[in-house]
Order: C-alpha cells, then structure tokens, then sequence
C-alpha cells in the first residue's frame, strides 16, 4: 500500500491514476493533505475532512487561514511575475487584445480591491457583478475575494427582475457594471439594466461602471462611481484579507426544480484545491499552454476554469468577449490560431452551431497549436464528438467530457486528457475523490456494470456545495435529504460495460438549454406573469444545436385569444414577458395555446404526456387511464407544433 506523495498532486499514468483514486476514496486526508501541501496557507489545518453528508455538512481543511488571490496571484509573482496571466480577445477582431502579466494582474487585482474598500465594501459583504467579458471583471472577482467580500457574479444576460431577485437575496451593498456590452454586431446598455434593477433593491449603497463601449449613462451622483476614475487613485498593492477556509468564496445562483433559483455558496479552501487539482489533471497543463475557455464567467465554467483553475496552476488563460459567430463562424478558430491556443474547452452547443456552417469555416485554418480538446455543460453526442475530433483536434487532440455541475464547483466526471478513456458519448471515469453511485428510484444502490440509475455521489469532496445562501434547509431538501447519505445530483446515468459513465440527462424537472439550466417551474412562474394567462406547463424538447428547447403549453384567459389572428400577438406578448422577468436565454422556442393542459383527478399535470407530444412522439403516450378529461390531449396533439 503506497502513502500519498506529490506525484498523486499530478497524474501521469493510468496506473497513476488508479493508485491515486485508490487512496483518494480510502485515505481521503491523507491524499488531500499532499494536495493540498504545495499552497500558501497563512495556517495550516487542523482536520482535512469533516462530513457528515445525510446532513449536509462538510467542511475541508478546518482550521486553515488563507486568501485565494495570494494563491492566484501573490504565490506565482517570484517565477511568474512576466508570464502572462490573463488574454483578453475582444468582440470585434480590428480591436486590439489586451494582454496581462501575472505581476500587471496583481496589481490591478490591488488597485480594485483599494477601490472596494475605499466604496464601503467590508469583509463577508456581498458584492454583485453584471458585466461584459472585459478584463475588468476578472479583476474585479478577484479585487473581492482579496478583500473576503462574497462575490455573485449574475450573467449579463439576465434581465432586471432576475438581477433584481439574485441581489436582493444577497443583500449585496455594492454593484459592479459597466456602460454597455458587445455581443457579435449587438449593443447592449447594461448600466440601464441594472438601474431598472435596483430601483427595487435597496441593501446596494454603491454602483461602480466600467467605460466600456463609452456610451452615456445616467449616473446617479450618490451611489455610482466611475472604475477608471476611482482606479486612477488606488494603491497597487494591498494586503489580502485572512480567510477562514470554510469561509464563503461565492455564491453562484442556478436554477432547480422548483421556481426560484438558488444561491449556490462554495467555500474558500475546499474550492480551491478541487478547482487547481481538476484543471491541472483533467486537461494535463503543462507550463507554456496557453488555455482558452469559452464559458462566461457568469456560469460556474468561468469561475473554476478561465479563472480560478488556471490562475491558481500559474497557467495563461484566454478570456474572448465575442460570440463564436461573429464577425463569421471561423472566429473560434482564428483566435486559437491568433494565441496558439494549445488546450480549448467549449460547450457542445457551441461545437453544434459551428458544424452547421460550411466546412471551409474550420479548415481554412492551421490549429497546430491544439494540444487538448474539452467539452462541457451537456452530453455531446457522437456525431459533435466526432466533428470535434476530426475537423478541430485533427484526430491528434484527446478529448475530454467534463461531467460536473455548479454544486459540485469543479469536474467530477471526465477522462484525463491522454491518460484515462476518452470514448465518444461518455463523460468516463471519476476523478480521485470522486465516489460515483447509481440509485434505484427507492435508494438501494445498483452495483455491477452496464447499468443505469440516479447518479448520486457517496463521499465528500473538496469543492462540494456547501449550502444555498440564506437557508440552509434548502440545500438539505435539495441534494441531501432526496437519497440520505448521499450528495443527489439530479442527473440519470449509465455505467458501461467498461465502467464508464454516459450522463443521459436530467431526471427531474430541470431543462438545459444550450448548457444553461431553467427550472420548468421557474419558466412557468414567468408566463403565468402574463396578464393573457391563466396557466402554464413548460417542458423540454431535443434540440438539434441548443441540446434542448422551451416548449410551453398556455392557456388563456377569455376573450384574450379569440382566434387564429390573435395568435401571434399572444405569443408574441408571453415571449416578451419571459425575457423581462428572466431574460432572452429562457425565450420559448414553441408555444402552443391550449383549452386545457392533461391532468390526474388530483390536479396534477402529466408532463410525460407533454414531453412526448414535444418530442413529437404522440403514437405511444403510455398510460393514460388517470387522465381526467382524455379529450384535452387529442386536442394538444392536434395544434402540436
Ligand atoms: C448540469 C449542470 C458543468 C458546468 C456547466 C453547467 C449537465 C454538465 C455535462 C456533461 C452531460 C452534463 C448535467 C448537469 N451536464 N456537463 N459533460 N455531460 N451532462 O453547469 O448549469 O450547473 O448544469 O448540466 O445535467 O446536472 P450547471
């Protein structure tokens, strides 16, 4: 039996990883304690792990004090102070990039955390970010964490009542924006949007606004302060506030089964072992890659892997403000080209919109420099995989299916790159400390291979959820309580023949479209906004490039859709509503008008009916002998679209 060493920090061999997820599922401190050695630490720990899982409670490294910015940054000035940290690509290619050196990013880290002080901003405070992909909002990520301020970056493509709901939850005092954004040939004033917010949230004493696009905005002489004028003023250097290593890091909030999206909170000590320890095993980075991660950093993806992973492993990461359409659907290729970009982690919906395109898109250019492919935020199908494979990695780059979740802050279930299976249609083995189970629906766990039941994850590890902001019970009753003694992921799974899991999809009422996840009641919620509407049932249904679509089924109130003609303009105005209270990425694809939704005698809706009716599979709906009123559902299958 071998003790854990540094070369179980990072894996070389498949019988390197066998050895370290050995010790990692049956020492799990002792492994994590060599992990978790090379780091600076003001104070070591006391205990590695403490769980209790039927509970919800975990807590790694107790004990130990820290700041992540010095772990990012302070810790890689010595021997990185002029590699480069951060590259930043911007929307439109005439534009210059903008690159920063570990020791330029440090500094402008400081700069910004002066500022935050300087605004109020206390440690354990939380602060809400809602910007562009600039270089700002890295900076100003971690100017937060510098200072123990919780930040909750919301993506700038929410709208004013979503904003409004996440900071409100918070209590966030300070709000980070900016002029406008780009999006491809779009202009988007965000400043306007987060005004329109925060007409309604009064725990925010202070708005700072990067100039972006230089439009003019309204600013509000006692609460909004400009970044660059504040900036010019600040220090460059600034102590890093001492955290404690269950102190909150962030709060992420993401959408669940039920209406309204919760906090995620991720620690400070655990999430940065597990987000250092997976980027560097999962991808095999090595000292000159130069890493791009497509991934907002409003999604989980951004925060654990364009930013904290690489900065914490001293890598060189690749953040792009555009959208791979734009100015063509070679953009993505000519930025990897442009940068050398040796490993590239993008999302199948992405990979999917991109395959539409002519050919010539992807082979005009050379992509020598590839070295390693990623994918995440859904399963890629075999045919994106391949298309993948060939057109982008040339048959040469191993690819790896990142299988993980914003509760779980880092990658749970993926090949390393070159060095575990990469098989098509399969996210793989799990990574050390990881301890993947499959479920029957009444908890008994289901052993052997070529199986397939509810994954749930039976041990703690380091980058876990550790509770939804503000009400703990929730974070309970979500993941803990379902299955007890276990993490319950939400997801279905297989586990072949070879012991590698195939993710199949959700099994609850959660959909994901084009890797962005909408609770079906939270979509619901919104329609039923819509002064036209009595009732609503969202479901999910394949998509050919976002993965999955929005199809609603609605019924209006009398005399508000008369007839045909009427249609339109109903639609048009429930489309309108769901973008204002959640924003453009929760549209509806389809919206069918109905007189009355499929229900039980007891009032509950049948959803496996809609789904089927969604997916256009109407020849077999199973069981529908407890339907109330079977004639409804001859008329959904009539006007189905
Ligand atoms: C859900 C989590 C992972 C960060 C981005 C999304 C699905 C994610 C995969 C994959 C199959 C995947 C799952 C999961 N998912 N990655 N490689 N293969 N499904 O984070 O918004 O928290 O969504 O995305 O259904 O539960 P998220």
């Amino acid at each position: 039996m071998s003790t854990p060493n540094p070369q179980h920090a990072r894996i070389r061999s498949l019988e390197g990883y066998h050895e370290a997820y050995h010790l990692s599922i049956h020492h799990p401190a002792e492994f994590w304690a060599a992990v978790a050695e090379p780091f600076t630490w003001r104070r070591k720990w006391d205990t590695v792990v403490d769980s209790d899982m039927a509970a919800g409670r975990n807590e790694w490294f107790a004990g130990a004090r820290l700041n992540i910015t010095e772990n990012c940054l302070d810790r890689h000035l010595a021997t990185r102070g002029n590699k480069l940290a951060l590259i930043w690509e911007p929307n439109d290619p005439k534009e210059r990039h903008l690159r920063l050196t570990y020791r330029e990013l440090y500094q402008h880290v400081c700069q910004f955390a002066n500022v935050l002080m300087n605004n109020g901003v206390e440690k354990g405070d939380r602060v809400c970010l809602y910007m562009p992909m600039i270089p700002e909002l890295a900076i100003a990520v971690l100017a937060c964490a510098r200072i123990g301020a919780v930040h909750s970056v919301i993506f700038a493509g929410f709208s004013a009542t979503a904003i409004a709901d996440r900071v409100n939850d918070a209590q966030a005092s300070l709000v980070i924006t900016a002029d406008g954004l780009n999006r491809g040939t779009k202009q988007i004033p965000v400043k306007r949007v987060v005004d329109e917010a925060l007409e309604t949230c009064p725990s925010v004493r202070k708005v700072v606004v990067v100039e972006h696009l230089g439009w003019p905005v309204q600013m509000d002489p006692e609460r909004d302060v400009w970044y660059h004028e504040e900036t010019d003023n600040a220090a460059k250097t600034c102590p890093a506030e001492e955290m404690k290593a269950e102190d909150p890091l962030f709060i992420l909030y993401t959408s669940g089964s039920t209406g309204k999206p919760k906090g995620v909170v991720h620690s400070t000590a655990g999430y940065m072992v597990w987000a250092d320890y997976t980027f560097r095993n999962v991808f095999q980075v090595e000292e000159n890659d130069v890493y791009w991660c497509t991934a907002d950093i409003g999604w989980v993806t951004g925060h654990s892997y364009l930013l904290y992973g690489p900065l914490l492993a001293g890598s060189t990461s690749l953040m792009f403000e555009g959208i791979p359409t734009y100015p063509d659907a070679g953009r993505f290729w000519e930025v990897i080209d442009k940068h050398s970009v040796s490993i590239f982690y993008t999302a199948p919906t992405a990979i999917r919109s991109l395959m539409a395109e002519p050919l010539d898109n992807v082979l005009s250019y050379s992509l020598d420099s590839l070295r390693v492919l990623g994918s995440v935020g859904e399963p890629i199908n075999a045919e994106a995989w391949h298309w993948y494979n060939e057109h982008v990695g040339k048959g040469r780059c191993p690819i790896v299916d990142t299988w993980w979740q914003t509760e779980t802050g880092g990658i749970m279930i993926s090949a390393l790159a070159g060095i575990t299976p990469s098989v098509p249609a399969r996210a793989g083995l799990p990574l050390p400390g990881v301890l993947p189970v499959l479920l029957n629906q009444d908890g008994s766990e289901i052993e052997g291979n070529d199986q397939e039941g509810y994954l749930a994850i039976k041990q703690s590890w380091p980058g876990m959820i550790r509770t939804t902001y503000g009400d703990h019970d929730r974070a309970v009753q979500t993941y803990f309580a379902p299955y007890p003694g276990y993490y319950f992921t939400g997801d279905g799974a297989r586990r072949d023949e070879n012991g590698l899991y195939r993710i199949i999809g959700r099994v609850d009422d959660v959909i994901n479209v084009s890797g962005h996840r909408f609770g079906t009641a939270e979509i619901e919620n919104a329609i039923n906004e819509n002064p036209n509407v009595v009732e609503s049932a969202v479901v999910g249904f394949p998509h050919d490039v976002k993965g999955q679509g929005i199809y609603a089924y609605v019924i209006c109130r009398e005399g508000a859709c008369r007839n045909e003609a009427d249609m339109p303009r109903v639609e048009a105005s429930i489309i309108e509503t769901v973008v204002a209270e959640i924003g453009k990425i929760a549209r509806p694809d389809k919206i069918q008008l109905v007189s009355g939704l499929p229900k039980t005698r007891s009032g509950k809706i049948m959803r496996r009916i809609l789904r089927k009716v969604a997916e256009g599979e109407t020849g077999n709906l199973g069981d529908t002998t407890t339907l109330l009123d079977p004639a409804v559902v001859d008329e959904i299958i009539r006007g189905a679209k």
